[in-house]
């Protein structure tokens, strides 16, 4: 075990992305890029982490200020000054063990490989060792030269590092090695900082390039060491759509062999994208989701959400899930069943039964056993006990007790246009199809409430409730109009 703090370099612009957000801020399975890096970094048990932010750092700031210190490089001249830039910083000016540096483009990173990287540092008692990993191919990467390698036919023999190339400054020959740099290393503190202070910007891309630090590292008679990743996956950098992709698919594999290895069934994984820090406990069954076809014109900004997107998010054991369901921020007991569901920031006792097509929005709790059917939608509302909303209702604002029935179409009117209202409804109502309930307004325990009334007035334990206009028959009136055509 070997102590280490850990920066994070997220101050570059991410043009590939062709996007107004910064890219470090875009997001796999609902964490930014960057917190994926934060996170395995503390995870791996660095002491301090300190995050590099740049370029659209109103963005990035409040999503990193939280779980890292955060120090500001005004100016991008390259990987060597960001890391100079958190050096020199009030975070790490007096620090002198060792320093991990990620690269905030780069998610994939497990805590072990960290962990891994500081403790090769203190066993080979390197100046500095680097994460690489063999690439089919390697194009855009830094390329590691390494010594023993032969100019003539581009082969590696050993782990000592001499220096690292850029793609840009590559020579032919140097073009050739497969084994490139992933931009995660672990520095001997001293080391690190003199070699900082050499580095010039005499290159392709008139940067100050962190990778130079190596071969004047070596220079210096300390070692530099290779690590080779064993799972290229890992490595992987984000610079473009696509790789954000492939990283949203990498991630929610592994998140979902996870859940699966727990005893979660999924029809389809592909088609099921849940959180890190979601949890599903056993025999929960999850369906697929959703495909959009034909012609299709979205506007810029619009989400297309997954069907099913967990997010901090827990659901108890024996559950059935979807299809078509997202749940966010929100806790689902044992035995409960999903169908087309979505869920936000609710709470759902055992044996719950929602959908198809129901909208739990925040602050919903639903008891046990109590059901929202069809179309229908509850915001801010207790659903007591054993009570069921099973039809093309809307309930908000609303205290229900146990054993309610809500007919179809019945609707707390909640809002007067400019304020909310609280409704009551006590324990075994009978509520008639399509009422209109106008808030404030509180129904007595055991009441029953004519269909098609609209109630105003606090009705009292035990009544019957009718607010509608009365029905008037008038004999054979169709018989006398057909007969006049
Ligand atoms: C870098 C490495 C390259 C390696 C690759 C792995 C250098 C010179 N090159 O190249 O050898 O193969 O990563 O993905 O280091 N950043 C700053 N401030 C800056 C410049 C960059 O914070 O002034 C940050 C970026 O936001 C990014 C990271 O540093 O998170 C890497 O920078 P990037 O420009 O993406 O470097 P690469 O060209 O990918
Ligand atoms: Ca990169």
């Amino acid at each position: 075990m070997n102590d280490f703090v850990a920066v994070v370099l997220a101050a570059g612009a991410g043009t590939r992305l062709k996007s107004k957000k910064p890219k470090v801020a875009h997001e796999i399975l609902g964490k930014p890029l960057v917190n994926w890096a934060i996170d395995a970094a503390r995870d791996a048990g660095a002491k301090k982490v300190v995050t590099v932010v740049g370029v659209g750092k109103e963005q990035v700031i409040p999503i990193v200020e939280s779980s890292s210190d955060v120090v500001v490089q005004d100016r991008q001249l390259g990987t060597a000054h960001a890391v100079q830039c958190a050096m020199t910083s009030n975070a790490l000016k007096d620090y002198n063990g060792s320093v991990v540096i990620l690269s905030g483009d780069s998610p994939l990173i497990k805590p072990e490989t960290i962990s891994e990287l500081a403790s090769t540092l203190v066993a080979e008692d390197a100046g500095a060792v680097v994460l690489t990993m063999h690439l089919d191919d390697p194009f855009g990467y830094g390329r590691v030269v390494c010594e023993g390698f032969d100019t003539q036919d581009g082969d590696i023999m050993s782990s000592t590092i001499v220096r690292i190339v850029e793609q840009k400054d590559a020579t032919a020959q140097e073009a050739r090695i497969t084994e490139c740099n992933s931009g995660i290393y672990c520095f001997n503190t001293d080391l690190l900082r003199d070699a900082l202070s050499k580095i010039g910007n005499d290159n392709a891309q008139g940067e100050y390039y962190l990778t130079d630090a190596l071969e004047i590292i070596r220079d210096a008679g300390a070692k530099t060491v290779a690590l080779e990743c064993t799972d290229p996956d890992e490595c992987r950098g984000v610079n473009s759509r696509k790789q954000l992709a492939e990283a949203i698919t990498i991630k929610q594999a592994q998140i979902n062999d996870a859940l699966m290895e727990n005893g979660v069934t999924m029809i389809d994984p592909s088609a099921v994208w849940c959180g890190p820090d979601v949890k599903i406990e056993r025999d929960v069954t999850i369906y697929p989701n959703v495909i959009i076809s034909g012609h299709v014109e979205i506007d810029e900004d619009t989400e297309i959400l997954p069907a099913t997107t967990i997010r901090d998010s827990k659901i108890g054991s024996g559950c059935t899930v979807g299809p078509n369901t997202r749940l966010f921020d929100t806790v689902v007991a044992n035995g409960c069943l999903l169908d087309e569901t979505v869920a936000l920031e609710s709470t759902l006792d055992d044996k719950v039964t929602c959908g198809p097509r129901a909208y739990l929005r925040p602050l919903t709790h639903m008891c046990e056993g109590s059901k929202a059917g069809t179309h229908v939608e509850i915001k801010k509302s207790t659903i007591g006990k054993g009570s069921k909303v099973p039809h093309l209702s809307y309930m908000g604002d609303t205290t229900m007790g146990e054993g309610v029935n809500i007919g179809a179409g019945s609707i707390t009117c909640n809002y007067d246009g400019t304020n909310k209202h609280q409704t009551v409804i006590g324990d075994e109502v009978f509520v008639g199809s399509d009422t209109m309930i106008v808030a404030p307004v509180e129904i007595g325990n055991g009441c029953f409430v004519g269909a098609g009334s609209v109630i105003t007035k606090d009705i009292p334990a035990d009544s019957l409730a009718v607010a509608r206009a009365k029905e008037r028959i008038i004999e054979d009136w169709a018989k006398r109009r057909r007969m006049s055509k």
